[in-house]
Parts: structure tokens; sequence; C-alpha cells
């Protein structure tokens, strides 16, 4: 997970990186009262979650608390690569002499961590990397020793950081790295990394990304969460623990299993060729467990998708028979009663499929149709959805 800047600055500061004052705001009139509160020249900037916003004009000086209401004005709302500001961070305004780039993160091809650093920071740092590698100073960290103060010397030193600077240096990278292990962090960047005109280092721009997989041992991350940008049956599905990805066609896809999901997106775009290019609006794997909750929960997310003309569950019984899938089927149709309104096709296969059919004939519902492969699922599921257009 990335995190905003401003929620980098407070994990720095948190850990003693050197970092200036910065309050966010989200309205143009915060930003002014932002500004006033902390006095002299402030920086306006955009709060997104994507590179380069400097240049895309989300990163302006302002000289008064007037200034900087117009620049919040101008950045608030602004679309950034796709990204739409909703807030702007008011930062102290730093008087720069110089700027470094310096960065630790996981380097899962080696299996170890790395530090990049370099005295040319500022510019994007992936052309850097390109035009001028030599410029870029590459140490690998070992993670069981980390960055000591002695590897951070050797660091600042291969990035060409002037003599004097160098010991002043070592306790910034440390503590960064100190954010890296501490917040269970794969990425920590600073760009710039600035050493003012009063002889101070500083942090001005920070980049984190957090490890999902170390989430249980953080449970003060959650806070750091933002549902604004996110689809609402996505956040829907992750509350209900299943994994739901928003599509662009007409079919709902219920699967359990991420492989058997993918090649069911595959077939009913196949299918769909033959009913006016039909694909798949969305899907949804619920994994191992397929009872009735668990059903309805997916079902509900799949109808509560305004596209979907038709929904092809697609379940291969193993450690969950079919015929408990079945009735899961059935019964969810119960618990949605009246909001149940498309129609369904089910191919069941696997553990326990005779029965699994019986009971989905049995309970002839209106809006259930069986398939017996999953090429005549997909079929009958493209056709439906083509027929409602
Ligand atoms: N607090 C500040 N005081 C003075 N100048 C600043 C301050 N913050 C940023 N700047 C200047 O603005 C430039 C761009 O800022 P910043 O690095 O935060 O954004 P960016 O690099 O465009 O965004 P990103 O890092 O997301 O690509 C910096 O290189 C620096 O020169
Ligand atoms: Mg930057």
């Amino acid at each position: 997970m990335d995190l905003y800047e401003y929620q980098a600055r407070d994990l720095f500061e948190k850990y003693g990186v050197p970092v200036l004052a910065g309050i966010t705001a989200t309205t143009p009139d915060e930003a002014r009262a932002a500004a006033e509160q902390l006095g002299g020249t402030t920086v306006v900037k955009a709060q997104v979650k994507v590179g380069g916003r400097g240049k895309a004009g989300g990163v302006k000086v302002a000289k008064s608390p007037d200034e900087a209401r117009a620049a919040a004005d101008a950045i608030l709302g602004m679309s950034i690569k796709g990204h739409q500001v909703g807030t702007v961070m008011i930062a102290a305004g730093a008087r720069i002499a110089r700027e470094f780039y310096f960065s630790v993160l996981l380097d899962r091809a080696q299996r170890s961590y790395l530090s990049l650093a370099s005295v040319e920071g500022g510019m994007e740092i992936e052309q850097l990397a390109v035009e001028r590698p030599e410029a870029l100073a590459r140490v690998e960290i070992d993670p069981l020793t980390g960055i000591t103060p002695a590897k951070a010397a050797a660091i600042a030193r291969a990035a060409g950081f002037p003599d004097e600077l160098v010991e002043r240096a070592v306790p910034v990278f440390t503590a960064l790295y100190d954010v890296f292990t501490g917040e269970d962090a794969t990425l920590v960047e600073v760009n710039p990394l600035v050493l003012t005109q009063e002889g101070d280092i500083l942090a001005l721009d920070g980049k984190v990304s957090l490890d999902e997989n170390a989430r249980f041992r953080h449970p003060e991350h959650r806070v750091l969460v933002d549902d604004s940008a996110a689809n609402p049956l996505e956040i829907a599905a992750k509350a209900a623990g299943l994994n739901y990805v928003k599509l662009d066609g007409e079919v709902g896809i219920i699967g359990n299993g991420a492989g058997l999901v993918m090649s069911t997106l595959d077939v009913v775009a196949y299918a769909g060729e033959n009913y006016g290019g039909v694909t798949a609006a969305n899907f949804l794997d619920i994994g191992g467990g397929a009872s009735a909750e668990v059903m309805a929960a997916g079902l509900d997310i799949i109808l509560g998708d305004a596209q979907v003309r038709s929904v092809f569950v697609n379940v291969f019984g193993g450690i969950t028979a079919c015929d408990a899938v079945a009735t899961g089927i059935v019964n969810a149709l119960e618990i949605l009663g009246e909001s149940a309104t498309k129609p369904l096709v089910v191919r069941l296969d696997g553990n326990n499929v005779e029965e699994g059919r019986r009971i989905l004939a049995d309970a002839n519902h209106p809006l259930i149709s069986i398939a017996t492969t999953m090429d005549d699922g997909a079929d009958i599921a493209a056709r439906l959805a083509s027929k409602v257009k």
C-alpha cells in the first residue's frame, strides 16, 4: 500500500527524520489558515499517490496566506495522471541549496535490501537511472545488519556526497532505515533530500510503500488506508473477505479459485463474440467456502453492479462439495429475495455434482438456468446478457 506524502512525513517525524511542518487542507480557506499558522513562505502540494506532481503543476510556492489560498484553489480538483486531487499539504518553505536523492527498498530479485542514492536529486530518478546510471549509487544492504552508521557513510560516499556532509547524512539515512524496517515498508524514498542554505539536511518529499503482508503486525496502519478512491463494491467485497474486480462488460462472474475465474473470463469473452461482443462485467472469487452467506454476499455484490445483465456462477466442487454450493445458491436467492432480479447461469462440476444439480433442479427457481459444461454456461450467460439490450 502506497502512502500519501503527508502520511510519509508524519512517519518520518516519528522516527526522527528531519522534516518541515506540514498541514493538510481540503478547501482553499483551510489552506489559507494553514499558511497563516505556518507563517512565511509555504509550498502548497497536491496529495496524490503518483509521481511527477511538480511537473503537472501540483506543487506551488506561496509567499503569503492569500497566495496559498489561490494555489490550493488551483490545485484542488486538478487531475494528475488520472488521480483527482482532494487534499493538499501546506508545507513550510525551505531555502534549498542542493537537492539529493535517497531510497531504500526491497530488492526481490536479489532477495535483499537495496539503497539508492545520488547527489543529483529533484529530477525523476527513473530518468537519471537510464541517462546517467553512474550518478546513482546502488548499495546492497544486508537485512541482518541493516544500515549501520558505517554503512550509511558508505552510501553517502558512493553517492558522491561532499566529505563535510557525509557525517551529517549518516543519522538521516539510519533514521530512514528505521522507518523502513519499523513499519515493514517495501520502499522508503526521499526525493528531494535537501541541504538548506542554513546548512540543514531535510526530507522535503517522501514516498513510502507498506508491505500488506505485514499488516497483522501493524493494526495502527488501518487508519492509513484511504478508501475514498476505491470502488464501493470493492470495499464491500473486501469487508466480506472476497476478491472482487470491476471490469467493463455485461456478465457478472462468480467462481472459486483464481485460475478457474480467469479462464471463465476467457470463455465468456469467447462466447460473447457471437452476441455482439459481450464480455465480463466483473468477477468475484469466492475462494474455498461457498456457504449460503458467502454466496449471498457474493451475489449481492455482483448484482449491485448496474452494468450486470446476467450472472455466470462457475464452481468446481473440491473441499466444498457441489451440493453445499447449490444449497448456498438457493438459500442466497432466498436471502436476497426481491433484490435478485437478474438471470443466473450455474455450472457445477466436481465433488457431489449430481446431488448439486438435483438441488438446483428441485428448487426450480425462475432466475436459475443450469449448464452442464463451462462453454455451455458461458454461451447461455452471454446470450442472456445480449437479449436484455
Ligand atoms: N517544502 C518545500 N520548500 C521548498 N521547496 C520545496 C518544498 N517541497 C518541495 N519543494 C520543491 O518542489 C520540488 C518538487 O517537490 P516534490 O519532490 O515534493 O514533488 P514532485 O517530485 O514533483 O512529486 P513526486 O515526488 O511525487 O514526483 C522539489 O524538488 C523542491 O525543489
Ligand atoms: Mg519528489
